[in-house]
C-alpha cells in the first residue's frame, strides 16, 4: 500500500524544518539586521598585515586658511567636503594602521588636506601644480629632522575628497606612499549613477531588495543608507545620483515629494554627490493640470520654468533631469510632431539659469516593428532619430546613449551613435545592475565589456576617435560628457551579491579614468574588499576576469544577444521570446541558419551607420569578428568560423564549455575557504553553486533547441544524449502529473512533473511535518526510478522548479530510507515551471547498487507545486567522510 511508505517519522520532520529554516535564512533574508554601511563594500579599512609608513594624524586647512589677515573667503561647500575628507582619512588610517593620531619625532608626521588655494595662503613655499575642478595632487614635504608630511591638495572641495580617497586606496593596498607625487583629473565631468527606484520602494530591474530612498509613496525617514551610499560613490569619484525610475516619473515632481528629495540631497551632499531626477515629459498635463505637454507651448514652457525654480529653492545644487520619452510607452514630443531636441531644450532652458543639465536618453525606438519586414531594425533607431538632430541641442543637454544599439545584452557591438553626434554633448549609459547578465545570481564582472566599448575606435572622419575620448569631450571638443551607470542598489547589501560590488566600483573607476585596465580595477577592488592575501587576490581577480566570457558562452554567443525571455524577466533561456513580435530584439534563427542581416548591401543597412573604416569590417561576413557574427549577418549553421569550426558546432561547444567553466568558478572560490570573511565566503559559495546549476539549464535549453531546429547532430555526440539522466516524466509516478514546460527547451525533453493533486489522504495528518513553514502542507507526490547503471558512488543531481508563492520541499530517498530534504524558497522569477526557476540540488556520495530504488517526494506549498524535471547521476565529487 503506497501511502504506508510516505509516512514520515518525527525526526525526519524536524530535520526538514531545520533545513528549511537554515535555507530560508541563507538565501532569502537580506542583510538588513545591521545598519547598511559603506564598510560592507570596499571601505572596510581593516587592519593591514603590512603597514605602509603613513602618519596617523590628519588636519584640514580649511579653518586656518580662514582666520587672520589675508584670510580666504568662506566657502560652505568646501568646508563640508574637506571635513568629510579629513574625517574619512582619520578613521580609515586608524582602521588600517590601528594607531591613533600622534605626532612622532621623525618620519611621517601629519596628513594635511585642503584646497590648492588654502595651501597657497598658508604655505606659499610649497609648489603645487595647477589643479582644475575635482582634480587633486598628493605629495610630500620635508619638515626637517627627517620628518615629513603628506599633502592632499584639491582644485576644489571635491578634489580634496577624491584625493583623500585615493590616498586611502593606496594605503589599503599596502602601497608605500613615502615618495608619492601624483596629479589626477577626472576624464569626464558627468559621472553619475542612475537608480530606477519607484516611489513605492520597488526598483525596476533591481536585484538587491527594496529602495534605500523610497517607501510607500514617500521618501524614507531614515536616510543614513543614502548618506553611506554617497560615501561609497565618492570613494570612486561619482558625483551625481539620479534617484528615480525613468518610467512613470511624474509623481516625483509633486511638492511633498520634492521636500523629501531635498532631504536625500542633504544626506548625499557631504560626499559631493548631487541629486538629479528622471522626469516625465507629460508632467505639465499629468500633475500640472495643463491641457497639453507640447514642448513649444508657452504655458508648458512656463510650467517647467516654475517647477524648476521650485526645485532649486529646495535644492540649490540640484544636478538636473534625465528623460525617457517616446520610448516603451512613455509619452514624448512625438505626440505633438516635435523632436527630442525640442523636448530636451525646453527642459534645458528651464535648468540653465541654475546651471543644471538635461540627460536626454537616446533609447528611443518603436516597439511595434513588423517582424516580417526584413528591413525593419530596432538597432537603427537611435542613430536614425538623433543623428539628424546633431547641433540642435542646447549647450546644457547631454545625449545619453546605451553602450550598444539594442539593450544591455550579454554582447553587442558599440552604438554607432557615439560617432554620429559631433556637435552634441554625449554620455554613455551602462548597466551595473545585471539585468540581462544574470541578475547578480550569476557572477559577471562587467568591466571587460565596458572597457571594450570605451577603447573601441569608431574612426570618425577616418581618425582615431575611441569612445572614451568622445565621452571625455576630446574628440569633438565638447564641454560636457560622461558615463552613467544604472546601479539598482537596494537594502540587501547594496547589490545583493558581494562580488557584484566590483561592478559598481569598476564603473566609478572607469568614469574617472577609462584608461585603467579591467584587471587593475579587479585587483584594486579585491585587495580593498577581501584583503591583500596573494592567493585571494590572484584567485578573485582571475574569477572576475573569466566571468563575462563564461556567461556569454552559456547564454548567447556569436552575437546572438542574451537568448532570454525578452518580454518578461530577462533572466532564464527562452529562445523564441524575441521572435515574432514588434520588440525588435530578433536573432531570426530558422531551420537553415541564424542571425540578422544588417549589411548595407542586402540587409537593414544598420552597418552603414558606422564610419567607413568600421563599416567595412562589419559589412563583410568574412571580416566580421566571430563574436558578433550573427548580430550582423544571417549565416547557415554550416558556416565556418575563423577557426574553421561550424556555427552549429560552436553553439554546442561553447555551451558545454561555458557550463564547465561556470562550475570551475565555484571550485576556484572553494580554495579560498578560511582566507576571507566567512559570511562573504558562504554567500558567494551559495551563489556560485546555484550558478553552476543554472548554467546547465542554459546549456541544455540552447543546445536542445538548436539541435531540433537545425537537425544537425553534435559531432561529439553530447547534444540530446544524457546517459545518466532519469527523466521525471518516465518515472513511476504517484500523484505527480506530467506537464509540458513552456518554452519546451527549458525542461529536459520539454516535460516535467507537477504535484497539483488535491487529495490529502496520502499522508495521515498526524504525520505532517511540523514547523511554521509547513503548516497546512499535507500533500505529497512521488517519482520513483530503478537504478540500472554501474554500481558505485554517485552524486545525485535533482533538477526541480523552485516557484515563488510557496516554499515547496523535496525529499530524496534511497530504498525508502535515508531521507535528505531541501526547501525551494529562492526568490526566482516566473510563476510557472520555466528556465527562470529551474534549479539544481545535489546529494553527494550516494552508494548505488543494482536495482536500488531512487525516489523523490515533492511536498507542494501554496502556489509552488514541487515540480520536478529529472535526476542525474554524476561521478561522486567528494571523498567519503
Ligand atoms: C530595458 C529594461 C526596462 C527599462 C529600459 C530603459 O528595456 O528592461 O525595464 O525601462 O531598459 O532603459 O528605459
Amino acid at each position: 500500500m503506497r501511502h504506508l511508505r510516505v509516512r514520515t517519522p518525527n525526526h525526519f520532520a524536524e530535520r526538514i524544518a531545520i533545513a528549511a529554516a537554515a535555507l530560508a535564512l541563507a538565501w532569502n533574508t537580506p542583510c538588513i539586521a545591521q545598519p547598511q554601511t559603506a564598510d560592507q563594500a570596499w571601505l572596510g579599512y581593516r587592519e593591514l598585515a603590512v603597514k605602509p609608513e603613513v602618519p596617523g594624524a590628519v588636519a584640514s586647512l580649511y579653518r586656518r586658511a580662514r582666520s587672520g589677515p589675508g584670510a580666504l573667503p568662506q566657502n560652505a561647500s568646501d568646508e563640508v567636503l574637506e571635513g568629510a575628507a579629513s574625517a574619512q582619512l582619520q578613521s580609515g588610517l586608524m582602521g588600517m594602521l590601528r594607531e591613533g593620531p600622534k605626532l612622532v619625532n621623525s618620519g611621517p608626521r601629519i596628513v594635511l588636506v585642503g584646497t590648492r588655494a588654502e595651501f597657497g595662503a598658508l604655505y606659499p613655499m610649497i609648489k603645487i601644480p595647477e589643479l582644475g575642478p575635482e582634480s587633486f595632487w598628493i605629495g610630500t614635504s620635508q619638515t626637517g629632522g627627517g620628518e615629513w608630511d603628506i599633502l592632499v591638495a584639491g582644485g576644489d572641495g571635491r578634489g580634496v575628497l577624491y584625493g583623500a580617497f585615493e590616498l586611502l586606496r593606496r594605503v589599503s593596498q599596502q602601497q608605500a606612499v613615502r615618495r608619492i607625487d601624483l596629479i589626477e583629473t577626472p576624464a569626464m565631468p558627468i559621472r553619475w549613477v542612475d537608480e530606477w527606484d519607484n516611489a513605492d520602494g520597488s526598483i525596476e530591474r533591481g536585484y538587491a531588495g527594496r529602495s534605500i530612498f523610497f517607501d510607500a509613496g514617500h521618501v524614507r525617514d531614515e536616510l543614513h543608507p543614502a548618506a553611506e551610499y554617497a560615501r561609497l560613490l565618492a570613494s570612486v569619484g561619482i558625483n551625481g545620483c539620479n534617484l528615480n525610475n525613468v518610467n512613470n516619473a511624474a509623481a516625483f515632481l509633486e511638492p511633498d515629494m520634492l521636500k523629501g528629495i531635498a532631504r536625500i540631497a542633504d544626506a548625499m551632499r557631504p560626499w559631493g554627490v548631487r541629486v538629479a531626477l528622471s522626469v516625465d515629459i507629460a508632467s505639465p498635463q499629468k500633475i500640472g493640470g495643463l491641457k497639453t505637454y507640447d514642448p513649444l507651448d508657452p504655458a508648458v514652457i512656463a510650467w517647467w520654468r516654475a517647477k524648476t525654480g521650485e526645485i532649486y529653492k529646495l535644492i540649490p545644487d540640484f544636478a538636473g533631469f534625465t528623460v525617457k520619452a517616446d520610448s516603451e510607452g512613455q509619452p514624448g514630443p512625438a505626440s505633438y510632431g516635435r523632436t527630442p531636441a525640442d523636448a530636451a531644450n525646453l527642459l534645458a532652458n528651464a535648468l540653465a539659469p541654475h546651471r543644471g543639465v538635461v540627460l536626454y536618453r537616446a533609447f528611443v525606438y518603436n516597439h511595434h516593428l513588423d517582424w516580417k519586414d526584413p528591413k525593419a531594425d530596432r538597432a537603427r533607431a537611435a542613430y536614425d532619430i538623433f543623428h539628424p538632430l546633431d547641433g540642435k541641442f542646447a549647450s546644457n543637454v547631454i545625449v545619453q546613449t546605451k553602450e550598444g544599439p539594442i539593450d544591455f545584452q550579454a554582447q553587442e557591438p558599440v552604438s554607432p551613435l557615439f560617432g554620429g553626434l559631433e556637435r552634441t554633448n554625449q554620455a554613455m549609459e551602462v548597466q551595473i545592475t545585471q539585468e540581462y547578465t544574470g541578475q547578480q545570481r550569476h557572477l559577471v564582472y562587467l568591466a571587460p565589456m565596458w572597457k571594450w566599448v570605451l577603447d573601441f575606435d569608431l574612426r570618425t572622419e577616418n581618425r582615431s576617435t575611441p569612445v572614451k575620448e568622445i565621452l571625455a569631450g576630446k574628440s569633438f571638443h565638447r564641454p560636457l560628457g560622461g558615463m552613467i551607470g544604472v546601479a539598482g542598489v537596494g537594502q540587501d547589501a547594496w547589490l545583493g551579491s558581494p562580488l557584484a560590488l566590483a561592478n559598481l566600483y569598476a564603473f566609478g573607476r572607469l568614469a574617472w579614468d577609462p584608461n585603467l585596465t579591467a584587471e587593475q580595477i579587479a585587483e584594486e577592488w579585491t585587495r580593498q574588499t577581501l584583503g591583500n592575501d596573494p592567493q585571494v587576490v590572484r584567485t578573485v581577480e582571475a574569477m572576475l576576469m573569466q566571468s563575462w566570457p563564461v556567461y556569454v558562452h552559456y547564454t548567447g554567443p556569436l552575437g546572438m544577444q542574451t537568448l532570454t525571455d525578452i518580454t518578461g524577466s530577462h533572466y532564464g533561456p527562452n529562445i523564441e521570446a524575441s521572435e515574432n513580435n514588434g520588440w525588435g530584439q530578433w536573432h531570426r534563427a530558422d531551420h537553415e541558419g541564424v542571425g540578422m542581416d544588417r549589411s548595407v548591401a542586402t540587409g537593414t543597412g544598420f552597418v552603414g551607420q558606422y564610419w567607413p573604416e568600421v563599416a567595412k569590417v562589419y559589412e563583410n561576413v568574412s571580416t566580421t569578428p566571430d563574436d558578433l557574427l550573427t548580430f550582423f549577418h544571417h549565416v547557415p549553421y554550416t558556416w565556418k568560423l575563423h577557426d574553421n569550426k561550424t556555427v552549429i558546432q560552436y553553439i554546442y561547444d561553447s555551451h558545454y564549455e561555458g557550463a564547465n567553466e561556470a562550475a570551475h568558478l565555484g571550485e576556484e572560490w572553494a580554495t579560498l575557504k578560511g582566507k576571507i570573511d566567512p559570511s562573504i565566503f558562504d554567500n558567494m559559495q551559495r551563489r556560485l553553486t546555484y550558478q553552476a546549476g543554472h548554467a546547465i539549464v542554459w546549456r541544455d535549453a540552447i543546445v536542445q533547441y538548436f539541435l531540433k531546429l537545425s537537425g544537425i547532430p553534435d559531432a561529439t555526440g553530447r547534444a540530446g544524449h544524457y546517459p545518466n539522466r532519469y527523466e521525471a516524466e518516465k518515472a513511476n509516478l504517484f500523484h505527480y502529473s506530467v506537464i509540458d514546460v513552456k518554452p519546451w527547451e527549458d525542461a529536459s525533453g520539454g516535460k516535467a512533473v507537477s504535484c497539483t493533486y488535491e487529495d490529502p489522504g496520502a499522508i495521515e495528518l498526524s504525520q505532517v511535518p511540523a514547523g511554521p513553514t509547513f503548516e497546512g502542507n499535507i500533500r505529497s507526490c512521488t517519482a520513483e526510478w530503478k537504478f540500472t547503471g554501474k554500481p558505485g558512488r554517485y552524486d545525485v543531481a535533482v533538477q526541480y522548479f523552485d516557484l515563488r508563492g510557496g516554499s515547496a520541499y523535496w525529499t530524496f530517498l534511497l530504498n525508502y530510507a535515508n531521507p535528505e530534504s531541501w526547501v525551494g524558497n529562492a526568490d526566482l522569477p516566473t510563476n510557472h515551471p520555466h528556465g527562470d526557476n529551474s534549479t539544481r540540488h545535489i546529494i553527494h556520495n550516494v552508494l548505488l547498487e543494482d536495482e536500488d530504488t531512487l525516489e523523490i517526494r515533492g511536498f507542494p506549498d501554496k502556489a509552488d507545486p514541487a515540480a520536478l524535471d529529472y535526476i542525474e547521476l554524476l561521478p561522486a565529487s567528494r571523498p567519503v567522510s
